[in-house]
């Protein structure tokens, strides 16, 4: 049986047929592949877009999901996750969606269940969802011709799951990363890094902007310091219109985006801005992770 855990978990040739279901739902629009199919999700850190981007994408193959809701969960009772899942796989469902602050405990489940798990994000370990429809939307834009194009990943990469994920997958697509940010959230790496964005910012063909990850920083700053603290990095690292100028540039952002800190409104609003082909994206890539995951042979 297959899991999603890391981007490494499919071969190209994999990821390339399910980018061909990925465009057939491109239209979003409802079928019935997953009928009488049951997913649970347990979601144990905060979401907006792959709680919901997952379900909808569940619910338009037809299958039924299942939210637990872990704020009211065994969890809090002291039940540990792995006896959690246990319990939810006994009771046969056919795919268990699982977002975790502990890296590497998505993976750890895997003995514990007869259905595929599928990592929504595990701390700062991994997010192979995220970069799936990261490299599906870069695919799409440059119609399959990513090789050598040049993409900066922005922000704090050392605290970003969806960076760490990117770096695994993206190079194998034949893009080039070159990894921006400050010397605070510098990570040693075999790519290019530097901390400074506008001396590159000729040389790019996509800029992938990350949001800062202030709950994963140990911090007793006020928030007045954090505030000078955002505009200290605003000036440095958020994409503008003065940076890019009318460059021919792919702007992409996993969300959520803290505007005019990432990227400001105008460019937001900008044609080169894929933020919400993005979240577009997500769904129906996720539709055929699902299809791919749920109907395999067991
Ligand atoms: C990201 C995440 O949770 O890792 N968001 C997402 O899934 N789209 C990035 C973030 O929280 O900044």
């Amino acid at each position: 049986m297959q899991h999603l855990i890391t981007p490494n978990d499919f071969s190209n040739n994999e990821i390339l047929d399910l980018f061909k279901d990925a465009r057939l739902f491109g239209d979003l629009q409802t079928n019935s592949i997953l009928e009488g199919k049951l997913i649970v999700t347990l979601f144990f850190e905060n979401s907006t877009r792959t709680r919901s981007s997952f379900e909808i994408a569940a619910k338009r193959l037809g299958a039924d999901v299942v939210n637990l809701e872990v704020q009211t969960s065994s969890t809090k009772k002291g039940e540990t996750v792995e006896d959690t899942v246990a319990n939810l796989n006994a009771m046969k469902p056919d795919a268990i969606i699982i977002r975790h602050s502990d890296c590497g405990l998505p993976a750890s489940l895997v003995e514990y269940v007869d259905c595929p798990i599928i990592n929504a994000g595990d701390g700062k370990n991994a997010h192979p969802t995220q970069a799936l429809l990261d490299l599906f939307t870069i695919y799409e834009h440059f119609d399959g011709k990513t090789k050598g194009k040049k993409i900066a990943i922005v922000g704090d990469i050392s605290s970003s799951r969806v960076a760490t994920s990117n770096l695994e997958l993206l190079p194998r697509f034949g893009l080039k990363p070159i990894l921006v940010s400050p010397k605070k959230y510098k990570v040693s790496s075999i790519y290019k890094t530097t901390s400074k964005l506008k001396k590159i910012v000729n040389k790019l063909d996509i800029i992938m902007s990350l949001r800062v990850q202030h709950e994963r920083h140990e911090s007793n700053v006020l928030p007045e310091e954090l505030e000078k603290e955002k505009q200290k990095y605003a000036k440095k690292y958020c994409i503008t219109k003065k940076l890019i100028k009318d460059k021919d540039i792919l702007i992409l952002h996993p969300g959520p985006v803290n505007r005019n800190i990432d990227i400001s409104d105008e460019i937001l609003e900008d044609k080169r801005s894929k933020v919400l082909q993005q979240v577009a994206n997500g769904v129906c890539v996720r539709m055929a992770i699902l299809k791919k995951l749920i109907l395999q042979k067991k």
